[in-house]
């Protein structure tokens, strides 16, 4: 991404906050997976969002108005040494430098900088509790600033969330975020289509997920957007199933939900597929039930729709299915009042998706569903899943789980459909499945993925 469209995501962001305020947003911490073993770092989304900054141990302060700059990025300071440890850092140079800030200090003196930045501030905007260290801090700093109360220095009175402005702009996605959320969904498609083909009984799960991690990097994509789930028969039915370590058995579904990141962008995409490549008649019937709902709740995503409405479509689709298969009985209108689909969709049918898989940004205003609008991406993922043991259920419909997840960007005329290219119908898929060659990326950008 265009370092500039993250100092134009600041310029827009200051004037809202409005002078007499101050914002502080610090970077994630690193976690600890196991004794000297970190996890892999991810920037926390809205400290990135404004500075594109890849480091840990780093606060920006914004503050409007401020004649010797406005947006300040505390930060460690170059060293050799720990360098060689621990990696290169940009240093207060480098993040003036490639990162357009105004003024960087070190990390190490943000104890005696910041209480003189918050002096004579009327609010302050930070997210007090997500970060407990911090918060603690911001207190220290605050008690800094009230003892000086006798020489005339005012104290900050409010704390506000600067959520509310901050995850209102990332909801609405720029051109360049566009750029990005394509790129992750097109290569994230090419996986899917890729574990298609490379699917067949007797393979363990996980070796379907590192054929999707190996497009992924290969395609300049270096981390998943979330852990993939790859579940085979059964481990369809369990909506966050992550151990990905059962053998796949001819005659079962597999369903693979995983999406790439790309420059800190992500793709949600679901497939479900036969492991044998041919659909059994009651797979079939269920996930044709599934993607007609998709088609309904797709159609519903355009300007001026209410969020929950491809949900309702879906609802609706889905529910008329589960009675024309005799899962369900009873008229169409109780049984969605009632909510009798729930045993088998247990879940909604999307949500923002952007930085996070599941992003930020509110689903209602004032009590109200939101309409959507251009710019807005979100994903439409309806599914049923007949667990073994479902009351009432004929036996043949168990352990079939199937969901179907594409993701949308909002346009001014409707939607487009950023994942359309891997295959959701039948006949496709077994198509795929029965022939083709691996399916290479069609454009390598290794160079540009970052986060
Ligand atoms: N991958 C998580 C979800 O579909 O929401
Ligand atoms: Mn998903
Ligand atoms: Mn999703």
């Amino acid at each position: 991404m265009n370092r500039k469209e993250f100092s134009k995501r600041r310029t827009h962001l200051l004037p809202l906050l409005g002078e007499g305020s101050i914002a502080v947003l610090p970077a994630a911490p690193p976690t600890v997976r196991n004794r000297d073993v970190e996890h892999v770092y991810r920037p926390d989304s809205d400290f990135y969002y404004l500075t594109g900054f890849p480091e840990p141990e780093a606060v920006l302060v914004l503050i409007p108005g401020r004649k010797q700059g406005q947006s300040v990025l505390f930060c460690r300071e170059s060293d050799p040494l720990m360098e060689v440890w621990n990696g290169r850092r940009a240093g207060l140079d480098g993040a003036v430098e490639q990162f357009g800030v105004d003024d960087a200090f070190p990390i190490a003196d943000i104890d005696e900088i910041l209480p003189g930045l918050m002096e004579n501030k009327e609010r302050v905007f930070y997210a007090m509790g997500s970060h407990r260290d911090l918060d603690q801090r911001m207190i220290g700093w605050l008690k800094e600033v009230r003892k000086k109360s006798r020489q005339g220095v005012q104290a900050p009175g409010e704390f506000v969330s600067l959520e509310h402005l901050l995850h209102e702009m990332r909801l609405f996605k720029s051109k360049s975020e566009i750029e990005a959320m394509k790129q992750a969904a097109r290569i994230s498609a090419e996986a899917h289509s890729r574990a298609m083909q490379r699917c067949r009984p007797g393979l363990y799960e996980y070796q379907i997920e590192a054929e999707i991690m190996h497009h992924f990097m290969d395609s300049g994509c270096r981390h998943a957007a979330y852990p993939s789930i790859v579940g085979g028969g059964a481990n369809g039915c369990i909506l966050h199933y992550t151990e990905n370590d059962a053998q796949l058995v001819d005659g079962e579904l597999l369903l693979i939900d995983a999406g790439a990141e790309f420059e800190g962008y992500a793709a949600d995409i679901t497939r479900t597929f036969p492991v044998n490549g041919v659909f059994n008649a009651e797979q079939r019937a269920l996930y044709e039930v599934v993607l007609e709902a998709q088609y309904a709740a797709i159609a519903a995503v355009k300007p001026g729709n209410h969020w929950n409405d491809p949900h309702d479509a879906a609802v609706k689709v889905l529910t008329k299915g589960l009675i024309k298969l005799g899962i369900l009985s009873g008229t169409l209108a109780k049984l969605i009042k009632e909510e009798a689909y729930r045993p088998f969709y247990m879940h909604r049918t999307g949500h923002w998706i952007g930085m996070d898989v599941h992003d930020v940004g509110e689903y209602k205003l004032g009590g109200q569903w939101r309409l959507l609008e251009p710019g807005m991406v979100l994903t439409v993922e309806p599914g049923l899943y007949i667990a073994a043991g479902s009351k009432g259920v004929d036996k043949r419909w168990w352990n079939i789980g199937i969901r179907i997840e594409d993701d949308l960007l909002v346009t001014r005329t409707g939607h487009e459909v950023l994942s359309a290219g891997v295959p959701k119908e039948v006949a496709d898929i077994e198509a795929l499945m029965a022939g083709g060659d691996v399916i290479q990326p069609s454009q390598r950008a290794r160079d540009k993925a970052r986060v």
